[in-house]
């Protein structure tokens, strides 16, 4: 089964046709990720309007070559995301489920990020499954029983765990997006102790997180040191943050004791975080085996759309798509 999936929750414009839910036959994206970048941060409206503009050169890229009999289902992320953003990508794809006479399958973009680790894997996640979804607007913690049973164990509180590296590269000066100018500022930056900030409710009990303390913090240290080293500061805000986020899933797999664990979401593209999940996993002796998506499914893409459509194949009819900015993981 060919399912042609639409991405336009948030920057990017993407589109992808992949078979059976785990072999990509094509991937386009478009980011308008250089025009944010002069305004620091994603303005809503200009978001929109690229996406307006890429929609139409994206799909006839991701579809050339193919033929409209051998796409056998369309995908759209209907939420969460920027309400002009999803409109694009779900009017599109009603508009070709119209005219193609094909089934629409509605996807929840959070759970999407999660089977960007079903994508040209040859040993698939087994459930049951833990899952850390950490992307630009969202950190949460989830268990999942099976496709499309989904419970929400905890998460952040305040800010997510992408937004606390966006906001505090920004107070460094730092481009956006700042995961991975954070990550590149780092990389020249070698010392064992990176204690400088906190890692709040890293010790309570509960699966709950914090990052918006993080963001006052590095404010007040740069306040008092305003000319830094910011190889170091980039250094210990990316420790904090990958420190709380795998203290958090380490206390989770202990309680949930999962067969696989999943890391996704457009921060699970972090080098350092990474290398800490599997020194956790090589240094623990869990059941759960640990899945990382490859970078370029990590961050906002389609293939990641029309594989989660496969999965949890429950089309609707066109009418009854509606884009939902503020949809959660749950639903
Ligand atoms: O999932 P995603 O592409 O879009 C949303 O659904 O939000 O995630 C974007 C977030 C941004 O906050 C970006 O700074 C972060 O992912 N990110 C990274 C890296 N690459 C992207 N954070 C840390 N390290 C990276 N290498
Ligand atoms: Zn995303």
């Amino acid at each position: 089964m060919n399912i042609l999936g639409i991405e336009t929750s948030c920057d990017e414009t993407a589109a992808a046709i992949v078979e059976d839910g785990k072999k990509v036959l094509s991937s386009v994206v478009a980011s308008s990720q250089e025009l944010h970048k002069k305004t620091g941060g994603i303005v809503p409206e200009r978001a929109a309007r690229e996406q307006i503009k890429s929609m139409v050169p994206v799909l006839k890229e991701a579809i050339s070559g193919l033929n409209k009999d051998d796409i056998d289902a369309i995908a759209a992320t209907y939420g969460p995301g920027l309400i002009g953003s999803l409109l694009v990508g779900v009017e599109t794809a009603k508009t070709l489920s119209l005219v193609w006479n094909k089934p629409i399958i509605p996807v929840n973009h959070l759970v999407a990020h999660i089977y960007s680790n079903w994508v040209e894997v040859g040993n698939p996640p087994v459930f049951p499954a833990l899952a850390l979804v950490v992307s630009g607007g969202h950190t949460d913690l989830v268990y999942l029983k099976e496709h499309g049973d989904i419970e929400y164990v905890g998460g952040t509180r305040d800010d997510a765990a992408g937004e606390a590296f966006d906001k505090t590269a920004r107070l460094l000066g730092l481009p956006y997006p700042g995961g991975p100018s954070i990550a590149a500022e780092a990389e020249s930056f070698e010392s064992k102790k990176l204690d400088l900030f906190p890692r709040p409710m890293i010790n309570n009990d509960n699966f709950d997180m914090s990052f918006s303390g993080l963001k006052t913090s590095v404010y007040n240290y740069l306040k008092e040191n305003p000319e830094p080293n910011k190889a170091e500061i980039a250094a210990e805000i990316q420790e904090a943050i990958v420190d709380t986020l795998v203290g958090k899933s380490q206390k989770a797999i202990e309680k949930y004791k999962p067969r696989s664990f999943l890391l996704a979401g457009g921060v699970s593209a972090n080098a350092r975080l990474r290398e800490k999940f599997i020194d956790l996993f090589s240094r623990e002796n869990y059941d759960a085996k640990l899945f990382i998506p490859n970078p370029k499914y990590s961050t906002d893409n389609a293939v990641m759309i029309a594989t989660a459509a496969f999965h949890n194949n429950h089309p609707v009819s066109w009418a009854d798509i509606t884009a939902n900015p503020s949809l959660t993981i749950e639903n």
